[in-house]
């Protein structure tokens, strides 16, 4: 009998002990005693100088204002800058020139790597693994502290169903639970205990809210739901973030329900502050609050800079409506002091928590030791091999034998360091990158490798030219034993920006795939990509295709240990893959509806032309072995409110290999006062099996998971029958049923 470590009960243990406050260098009474004196001491215009948050050049360069801002006190912080000797130069200025002292936080988008490049969040995800997510994000914020950058806007934990917005790519997929343990794995990763630490950032969780539910899957676009959906669906990750102890927030570019979310106090404070607790500072998106004008919203800058100020958003980046704006708001009487003394407030918390008065310099001897370290390197090939994803695998066509005399390596993706790098990379090098075939190579440097680009991604080249490509690769195939096809997206096709109406293979790389198909050799297609691809045909006929993402730094690396056996693959997918754009949005915790979908009645909820089911469901991933589960057991038949029972399955090896199963529980509750979802991931546990070795996996199932938002928005726990099943991906498991008793 063995114990799972992230059920319900222990996950609200573990969110409990979590909710410490970090320890910061001074205790929280003294830092709130400076900030008084501080306050105290502060002009109007220099309390706005701490609200104001400019961008440096792309390249990580300060800008020539920010010298004479930083100065005079009227800049708080800037975006992009980075590297210790140049953030040094300016924090110089703040420190030593302004007349408080006050230091700058430099932020960026260190989403998945700083220089050492980690796969794109969606992909780590796909581990299941919040202990090897949150090694990842130590690596990250260690390389991000080591060149100045103590602030990260990530992570991104946006809930996302619909693969058409670009920005799937940079969260945790479609479930509120798996985002939730997401969620938290990062901020402890950035953060650590305590973020003072110099090899630690403080986080941002973002984008609040419900930017990944933009209507049509198109980026920046309107969202409209019910508050219970929020609360369920949209929210459950911020509020793990919030435990974990994030000390930033990054409002959204989306208007919600009609109030945009930069300028929404329903969100920003009543459900963040009042309700959560939250005593961090929030920060805009690049120029959200000048886009409430665009919203329509608000008719100017003024009521741009009055709206989102009295709302709770307390830096604003890039857009200057509140330096220009709040001095004539509070002489009218339309805005009051106390509002901007708290968003100082708030910003200065995070500055002392951070260290900074005391320690405000990166240690410009260490930026180069601390970068792309041997070991960081290591990291990012273990986190990339346990993203990947085995979809499918006729014939045990992998692991390849590493004894092959030929292998025909097919695609441009496999042979490209740019892309690897996935969107938001940081300031991670194409040069660092490896890419498969690289990998393939120092893997079986016996073996003859023959690569063929076959085409372009995009499919922009002449077509004279792309057909003389395809027959290149089919003939690379045809004298090799073995094929391996990369194919998928650019790394800009997802990424913010990035939403796409078609989820196809773009330009003619299915056409690619079906020649080198044909020539009738071992084929495995690998998929590089930052969303779910429609990709029927190949389901259909590829014998094998793994889900490989962009691996980042290590990616080639990564992709050849699973290819070729030295690890099993053992990642599961975080988000439905549909079988055609039409179907969504989609996702497994779907509700039932009145009419469920029977093929054998037309007046059911379906599609004509496409099965309702997705080609792989959600928490779906194959391994070199295989897993049996049997012998599903309640320890009792009921629960009493507030109590908790014991769930548990015999997992069972049945394969001849070692490997790892991510062993999933899902409950649904049958009839309640406001419908549910069919299931609900409540618990996942992952564990290791020699081949014929069997083991009890237990979840701790209570009542306080069994609940939701009734009509007036008060969290329940309704009586009745309850279904629980536990498998190895959303679309089956074994089944049982209780009751909870009142
Ligand atoms: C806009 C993006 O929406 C946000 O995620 C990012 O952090 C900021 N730009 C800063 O780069």
């Amino acid at each position: 009998m063995r114990l799972a470590k992230l059920t319900s009960l222990l996950w609200s243990i573990l969110l409990a002990a979590l909710m410490m406050p970090v320890v910061a260098s001074s205790s929280q009474s003294d830092i709130e005693k400076k900030i008084d004196a501080l306050i105290a001491r502060m002009t109007l215009e220099e309390k706005l100088g701490q609200l104001q948050q400019l961008d440096g050049e792309a390249n990580g360069n300060y800008r020539s204002e920010h010298i004479e801002l930083a100065r005079r006190g009227l800049l708080g912080s800037t975006l992009n800058v980075r590297g210790a000797r140049r953030t040094n130069e300016l924090q110089r200025v703040a420190v030593e020139q302004s007349r408080l002292k006050i230091p700058l936080i430099f932020g960026f988008d260190v989403i998945h790597g700083y220089r050492t490049i980690f796969p794109v969040p969606l992909a780590e995800a796909a581990s299941w693994d919040a202990a090897l997510v949150e090694r990842a994000a130590a690596v990250a914020a260690s390389e991000a502290a080591a060149a100045g950058v103590r602030w990260t806007f990530a992570p991104m934990v946006d809930i996302a169903r619909d693969s058409r917005w670009g920005r799937i790519v940079e969260g945790a997929g479609e479930d509120p639970y798996l985002g939730a343990v997401m969620a938290a794995a990062r901020v402890r990763g950035f953060q650590g205990r305590d973020y003072s630490a110099p090899d630690k950032v403080v986080a941002c969780a973002k984008h609040w809210v419900g930017y990944g539910a933009a209507e049509g899957g198109r980026d920046y676009n309107t969202t409209d739901m019910s508050e219970n959906r929020l609360r369920e669906v949209y929210f459950p990750p911020f509020k793990a973030a919030v435990h974990a102890g994030v000390g930033t927030f990054m409002s959204a570019f989306n208007d919600l329900n009609g109030v945009p979310t930069s300028a929404n106090p329903f969100t920003l404070t009543k459900v963040l502050r009042d309700e959560w607790k939250f005593d961090g500072f929030v920060v805009s998106d690049y120029e959200s609050i000048r886009e409430l004008i665009n919203h329509g919203l608000v008719a100017d800058e003024s009521e741009a800079a009055h709206a989102a100020l009295s709302a709770g958003v307390d830096m604003e980046m890039v857009s200057r409506t509140y330096g220009k704006y709040a001095p004539a708001l509070i002489r009218q009487g339309k805005l009051s002091q106390r509002i901007i003394d708290n968003a100082v407030r708030r910003i200065l918390r995070i500055k002392f928590r951070l260290g900074l008065f005391d320690k405000p310099y990166a240690d410009e001897t260490r930026e180069q030791r601390a970068l792309l370290s041997r070991s960081n390197i290591a990291t990012a090939r273990e986190v990339a091999a346990r993203s990947l994803v085995l979809l499918k695998n006729e014939r045990n066509v992998l692991p390849l034998s590493k004894e092959v005399r030929s292998i025909a390596v097919i695609g441009t993706l496999a042979d490209n360091q740019t892309d690897m790098l996935g969107s938001w990379s940081g300031d991670g090098r194409k040069e660092d990158v490896v890419t498969l075939l690289d990998g393939i190579r120092a893997k079986v440097p016996q073996t003859k490798i023959t690569y063929a680009k076959g085409c372009t991604v995009s499919g922009t080249t002449d077509g004279a030219d792309e057909t003389r490509l395809i027959d290149e690769a089919v003939r690379a195939a045809r004298e090799s034993d073995v094929a391996i096809v990369a194919v998928g997206e650019s790394a800009d096709m997802s990424g913010e920006a990035a939403s796409r109406a078609s989820l196809d293979l773009p330009g003619r790389q299915l056409e690619l795939v079906k020649a080198v198909v044909a020539v009738g050799k071992p084929v495995v297609v690998v998929l590089m990509n930052g969303r779910p691809l429609t990709i029927s045909w190949i389901a259909d006929n590829a014998p094998a295709i793994l889900e490989a993402w962009f691996g980042g730094s290590q990616a080639g690396n990564a992709i050849a240990d699973v290819l070729f056996g030295d690890v099993s693959p053992s990642g599961k997918l975080p988000v439905t893959f549909p079988r055609a754009v039409g179907q969504l949005p989609l996702y497994y915790a779907r509700k039932n509806t009145g009419r469920p979908p029977d093929p054998a009645n037309k007046y059911t909820s379906k599609y004509l032309d496409v099965p309702v089911t997705p080609l792989y469901p959600f928490g779906f991933g194959l391994s070199y072995t295989a897993f049996r589960l049997t012998a599903l057991r309640l320890s009792s038949p009921s629960i009493a409110q507030g109590n908790h029972m014991k769930v548990s399955t015999d997992v069972e090896n049945v394969g001849a290999r070692i490997g790892d199963e991510v062993v999933q529980l899902y409950v649904r509750d049958v009839a309640a006062s406001v419908t549910r979802p069919l299931k609900e991931l409540k618990g996942f546990e992952r564990i290791t099996l020699k081949p014929g070795e069997k083991r009890r996996v237990e979840f701790i199932l209570s009542t306080e998971q069994l609940g939701f938002y009734d009509r007036n928005m008060r969290f329940v726990v309704e009586p009745g029958e309850f279904r629980v099943y536990v498998g190895t991906n959303s679309a089956e498991g074994l089944e049982a049923s209780f009751r909870v008793v009142e």
